[in-house]
């Protein structure tokens, strides 16, 4: 670890001994969680490190669709084009914007039918590489720390609901517990305690079982429906409908952690210097904005909306690497299939290009 490194850890460690302190002694996981990632100038989001690239040698941590290939943002643009003009709208919302690399792909496919790109980001070190990415939009494109009390326009979000903070919920010897961190021996653990909380679905069977839910992305969700007049909002993520996120087989949860390219289990290690994330349940997702008041476009995998999105179309005269990229979009075994996306309408259903073929919705 280089000493920046570890002085960042131990700086973070110090504000997560705090809040530990402060919380009683035992902190919930979702509360270590967001203060992991988003403490400001120390968490994982918060720092300056890379996160985003290709590969481990440009220091950095994990592959997004639109760092891997601008196809995704053409494509995505196809969906986005459609669904502002259903909506009479001319502005974007994007929240969660990484390096910038979707916004500049989107304002090149769409020109002048955004009027304004407005990104919504937690993270100040990254608004800093979004600006010097979008530079040449000039005024176009603006920042907000948070949600208007209205808005209108079409919303975008590729992998942001799976870094809000989850709460773990284990069950051991037939008993429910909320799992949180505590400091034992001066080091980072886990504690688990009883609780009344539950998975939103009963799991089958006795066995012991470790899973999350998802408060904050629900009420994220619920927040923006309620603040959103007119548009529609589209969420691209990895993760499954509540049927088989909480499948008894799946019984070690989908909580991950990345680092230079390589995936663990265990966010209590190296706190700060890795995303820790999990999988979005889409059912969840799409019950909470229905209560809200926001409809349903369509859910469907993430290889056939950009498929429905004409994704093919963009390959002629792709070179050899931007075919390959564009594989790993679709591929069943890449991104394919795990990934998914949800599209959501304010004021009235339309046939929603990405869904045009395979919506799942029925399945949610
Ligand atoms: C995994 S990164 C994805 C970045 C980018 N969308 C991409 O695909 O490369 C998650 C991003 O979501 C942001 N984020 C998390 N929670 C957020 C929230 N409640 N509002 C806005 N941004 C959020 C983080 O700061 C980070 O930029």
């Amino acid at each position: 670890m280089t000493n920046e490194a570890t002085s960042l850890t131990s700086a973070l460690a110090a504000l997560l001994a705090t809040s530990i302190a402060r919380a009683g002694g035992w902190l919930p996981f979702d509360r270590f969680m967001a203060q992991a990632l988003y403490a400001p100038g120390l968490g994982y989001y918060a720092n300056g490190s890379r996160k985003f690239g290709s590969l481990p040698s440009s220091g950095s941590d994990f592959v997004t669709a639109p760092e891997l290939t601008p196809l995704f943002g053409s494509a995505l643009a196809v969906q986005v084009g459609d669904a502002l003009q259903a909506t009479g709208t001319d502005e974007v919302w994007e929240f969660g914007a990484g390096s910038g690399a979707l916004a500049l792909q989107l304002l090149q496919a769409l020109g002048d039918r955004v009027r304004r790109y407005t990104i919504v980001d937690l993270s100040g070190s990254l608004r800093a590489r979004q600006q010097e990415a979008l530079t040449a939009f000039g005024d176009r494109v603006q920042w907000a720390g948070e949600l208007p009390a209205q808005f209108s326009g079409v919303v975008v979000g590729n992998e942001v609901l799976d870094a809000m903070p989850v709460k773990l919920l284990a069950r051991s010897a037939g008993v429910w517990h909320e799992r949180g961190v505590v400091l034992h021996e001066g080091r980072l653990s886990f504690a688990d305690r009883p609780t009344d909380l539950r998975p939103p679905v009963e799991i089958e069977g006795g066995h012991d079982y470790l899973t999350e839910i998802h408060p904050q992305a629900e009420a994220f969700v619920r927040t923006l429906a309620d603040r959103l007049e007119r548009g529609a909002a589209f969420f691209l993520d990895y993760g499954f409908a509540e049927d088989e996120y909480y499948h008894p087989q799946r019984h070690m949860g989908t909580l991950m952690c990345h680092r230079g390219h390589l995936a663990d289990t265990d966010p209590l290690a190296d706190v700060g210097l890795k995303d820790i994330t999990a999988h979005v349940n889409f059912s969840g997702i799409a019950l909470a904005a229905q209560e809200a008041g926001l409809g349903v476009l369509g859910y469907t995998t993430q290889a056939r909306f950009l498929l429905n999105c004409g994704l093919l179309d963009q390959l002629a005269g792709a070179s050899f690497p931007q075919l390959a990229a564009a594989q790993t979009l679709i591929q069943e075994h890449e991104m394919g299939e795990l990934f998914k996306v949800i599209g959501f309408h304010k004021t009235g259903f339309w046939e929603a290009s990405g869904f045009s073929q395979g919506d799942r919705t029925h399945r949610l």
